[in-house]
Protein backbone atom coordinates (compact mmCIF):
# COMPACT_ATOMS: atom_id res chain seq x y z
CA UNK A 1 0.00 0.00 0.00
CA UNK A 2 0.64 3.49 -0.39
CA UNK A 3 2.56 4.90 2.48
CA UNK A 4 1.54 8.44 2.32
CA UNK A 5 -2.23 7.53 1.63
CA UNK A 6 -1.98 4.94 4.25
CA UNK A 7 -1.07 7.84 6.49
CA UNK A 8 -3.68 10.03 5.85
CA UNK A 9 -6.27 7.63 5.94
CA UNK A 10 -5.69 6.92 9.46
CA UNK A 11 -5.93 11.25 10.12
CA UNK A 12 -9.28 10.42 8.32
CA UNK A 13 -10.64 8.13 11.32
CA UNK A 14 -12.54 10.26 13.10
CA UNK A 15 -13.61 10.59 17.16
CA UNK A 16 -17.09 11.34 18.12
CA UNK A 17 -17.37 12.16 21.82
CA UNK A 18 -20.93 10.95 23.28
CA UNK A 19 -22.28 9.00 20.01
CA UNK A 20 -24.03 6.54 20.17
CA UNK A 21 -24.67 7.14 24.16
CA UNK A 22 -23.02 9.10 27.13
CA UNK A 23 -19.61 7.73 27.68
CA UNK A 24 -18.77 6.28 24.38
CA UNK A 25 -16.48 7.45 21.33
CA UNK A 26 -17.75 6.31 18.01
CA UNK A 27 -14.87 5.71 15.33
CA UNK A 28 -16.03 7.42 12.58
CA UNK A 29 -14.18 6.09 9.05
CA UNK A 30 -16.82 7.43 6.83
CA UNK A 31 -13.95 10.66 5.88
CA UNK A 32 -11.98 7.39 5.45
CA UNK A 33 -14.16 6.19 3.44
CA UNK A 34 -14.81 8.60 0.87
CA UNK A 35 -11.34 9.54 0.14
CA UNK A 36 -10.59 7.37 -3.19
CA UNK A 37 -6.76 7.31 -2.10
CA UNK A 38 -7.31 6.68 1.50
CA UNK A 39 -9.88 3.84 0.76
CA UNK A 40 -7.92 2.22 -1.89
CA UNK A 41 -4.14 2.37 0.38
CA UNK A 42 -6.77 0.71 3.27
CA UNK A 43 -8.01 -2.40 1.34
CA UNK A 44 -4.60 -2.57 0.30
CA UNK A 45 -3.21 -2.92 3.84
CA UNK A 46 -6.19 -5.27 4.91
CA UNK A 47 -5.61 -7.61 2.14
CA UNK A 48 -1.56 -7.38 2.18
CA UNK A 49 -1.02 -10.72 4.65
CA UNK A 50 -3.55 -12.76 2.76
CA UNK A 51 -2.67 -12.83 -0.97
CA UNK A 52 -3.09 -16.52 -2.58
CA UNK A 53 -4.93 -17.39 1.02
CA UNK A 54 -8.45 -17.22 0.78
CA UNK A 55 -11.16 -17.98 -1.94
CA UNK A 56 -13.87 -15.59 -0.98
CA UNK A 57 -14.41 -12.49 1.33
CA UNK A 58 -17.03 -12.77 4.73
CA UNK A 59 -18.30 -9.21 5.92
CA UNK A 60 -20.23 -8.69 8.75
CA UNK A 61 -23.61 -6.27 8.72
CA UNK A 62 -23.24 -3.40 8.95
CA UNK A 63 -19.68 -1.35 8.34
CA UNK A 64 -17.87 -4.60 7.53
CA UNK A 65 -19.60 -4.81 4.47
CA UNK A 66 -18.43 -1.36 3.57
CA UNK A 67 -14.68 -3.07 3.40
CA UNK A 68 -15.76 -6.04 2.10
CA UNK A 69 -17.28 -5.15 -1.05
CA UNK A 70 -14.16 -3.20 -2.00
CA UNK A 71 -11.79 -5.93 -0.60
CA UNK A 72 -13.41 -8.82 -2.64
CA UNK A 73 -13.45 -6.94 -5.79
CA UNK A 74 -9.96 -5.75 -5.24
CA UNK A 75 -9.17 -9.70 -4.46
CA UNK A 76 -10.36 -10.94 -7.57
CA UNK A 77 -12.72 -13.07 -5.14
CA UNK A 78 -16.25 -13.42 -4.09
CA UNK A 79 -17.82 -11.75 -0.98
CA UNK A 80 -20.15 -13.44 1.36
CA UNK A 81 -21.86 -11.28 3.69
CA UNK A 82 -22.76 -12.53 7.48
CA UNK A 83 -25.88 -10.91 8.36
CA UNK A 84 -27.44 -9.74 11.53
CA UNK A 85 -30.11 -12.44 12.72
CA UNK A 86 -33.67 -12.41 10.40
CA UNK A 87 -32.12 -10.83 6.83
CA UNK A 88 -31.06 -13.55 4.91
CA UNK A 89 -33.54 -15.06 3.11
CA UNK A 90 -32.43 -18.83 2.29
CA UNK A 91 -31.64 -21.40 4.95
CA UNK A 92 -28.89 -19.93 7.12
CA UNK A 93 -26.94 -20.99 10.27
CA UNK A 94 -27.13 -18.44 12.86
CA UNK A 95 -24.72 -18.03 16.12
CA UNK A 96 -25.62 -15.82 19.61
CA UNK A 97 -22.79 -13.96 21.56
CA UNK A 98 -22.86 -11.63 24.56
CA UNK A 99 -22.81 -8.26 24.18
CA UNK A 100 -22.37 -5.82 27.26
CA UNK A 101 -26.40 -6.10 27.86
CA UNK A 102 -28.04 -8.74 26.90
CA UNK A 103 -26.90 -11.18 23.49
CA UNK A 104 -26.54 -10.53 19.48
CA UNK A 105 -27.10 -13.13 16.70
CA UNK A 106 -25.28 -12.89 13.24
CA UNK A 107 -26.13 -15.32 10.53
CA UNK A 108 -24.75 -16.53 7.06
CA UNK A 109 -26.46 -18.71 4.19
CA UNK A 110 -25.94 -22.71 4.81
CA UNK A 111 -24.44 -23.37 1.21
CA UNK A 112 -20.63 -22.17 1.16
CA UNK A 113 -18.69 -25.07 -0.48
CA UNK A 114 -17.14 -27.51 2.57
CA UNK A 115 -13.20 -26.58 2.84
CA UNK A 116 -14.03 -22.73 1.40
CA UNK A 117 -10.88 -20.62 2.76
CA UNK A 118 -12.66 -17.68 3.89
CA UNK A 119 -11.29 -14.13 4.45
CA UNK A 120 -13.23 -12.52 7.84
CA UNK A 121 -13.20 -8.50 7.58
CA UNK A 122 -14.71 -6.32 9.77
CA UNK A 123 -14.51 -2.07 10.37
CA UNK A 124 -13.72 -2.58 14.15
CA UNK A 125 -12.56 -4.86 16.21
CA UNK A 126 -13.40 -3.94 20.02
CA UNK A 127 -14.06 -6.56 22.86
CA UNK A 128 -13.93 -9.42 19.89
CA UNK A 129 -17.25 -10.83 20.37
CA UNK A 130 -18.70 -10.34 17.06
CA UNK A 131 -15.63 -11.60 15.04
CA UNK A 132 -15.33 -14.37 17.40
CA UNK A 133 -19.26 -15.49 16.59
CA UNK A 134 -18.12 -14.90 12.62
CA UNK A 135 -15.42 -17.19 13.14
CA UNK A 136 -17.59 -19.51 14.63
CA UNK A 137 -19.95 -19.48 11.97
CA UNK A 138 -17.80 -20.15 9.23
CA UNK A 139 -16.41 -23.14 11.05
CA UNK A 140 -19.98 -24.27 11.57
CA UNK A 141 -20.59 -24.62 8.08
CA UNK A 142 -17.87 -26.22 6.97
CA UNK A 143 -15.51 -23.56 5.88
CA UNK A 144 -11.89 -22.86 6.94
CA UNK A 145 -11.00 -19.17 8.23
CA UNK A 146 -7.48 -18.51 6.71
CA UNK A 147 -7.53 -14.98 7.92
CA UNK A 148 -9.22 -12.64 10.01
CA UNK A 149 -8.53 -8.69 9.44
CA UNK A 150 -10.28 -5.24 10.42
CA UNK A 151 -9.41 -1.70 9.87
CA UNK A 152 -9.14 -0.26 13.35
CA UNK A 153 -8.63 -2.50 16.38
CA UNK A 154 -9.45 -0.76 19.80
CA UNK A 155 -6.28 -1.76 22.13
CA UNK A 156 -8.04 -1.17 25.26
CA UNK A 157 -10.81 -4.03 24.82
CA UNK A 158 -9.01 -6.85 24.91
CA UNK A 159 -10.19 -8.26 21.29
CA UNK A 160 -7.34 -9.24 20.35
CA UNK A 161 -6.74 -12.15 22.98
CA UNK A 162 -10.53 -13.13 22.25
CA UNK A 163 -9.14 -13.91 18.76
CA UNK A 164 -6.06 -15.92 19.95
CA UNK A 165 -3.69 -12.90 18.83
CA UNK A 166 -5.13 -14.09 15.52
CA UNK A 167 -5.70 -10.72 13.87
CA UNK A 168 -4.38 -8.41 10.84
CA UNK A 169 -5.13 -4.80 12.26
CA UNK A 170 -4.24 -1.64 9.58
CA UNK A 171 -4.35 1.17 12.32
CA UNK A 172 -4.95 1.00 16.15
CA UNK A 173 -6.87 3.48 18.65
C1 LIG B 1 -19.55 -2.74 15.63
C2 LIG B 1 -18.41 -2.94 14.67
C3 LIG B 1 -18.06 -4.40 14.83
C4 LIG B 1 -18.38 -4.64 16.29
C5 LIG B 1 -17.13 -4.70 17.11
O1 LIG B 1 -20.71 -3.19 15.03
O2 LIG B 1 -18.80 -2.64 13.34
O3 LIG B 1 -18.86 -5.25 14.02
O4 LIG B 1 -19.21 -3.56 16.74
O5 LIG B 1 -17.42 -4.91 18.46
P1 LIG B 1 -16.94 -6.16 19.28
O6 LIG B 1 -15.50 -6.44 18.90
O7 LIG B 1 -17.07 -5.71 20.71
O8 LIG B 1 -17.82 -7.32 18.96
P2 LIG B 1 -22.18 -2.82 15.49
O9 LIG B 1 -22.74 -3.97 16.27
O10 LIG B 1 -22.18 -1.48 16.12
O11 LIG B 1 -22.97 -2.86 14.13
P3 LIG B 1 -23.01 -1.95 12.81
O12 LIG B 1 -21.77 -2.25 12.00
O13 LIG B 1 -24.23 -2.46 12.15
O14 LIG B 1 -23.08 -0.50 13.22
Amino acid sequence: PDASALARAESLIGSIADYPEPGVVFRDITPLLADAEALRATIDALLEPFAGQFDVVAGIEARGFLLAGAAAVAAGVGLVPIRKAGKLPRPAASVSYALEYGTAEIEMHDDIASGTRVLLLDDVLATGGTLEAGRALVARLGGEVTGTAVLLEIDALGGRAVLGGDVHTVFHA
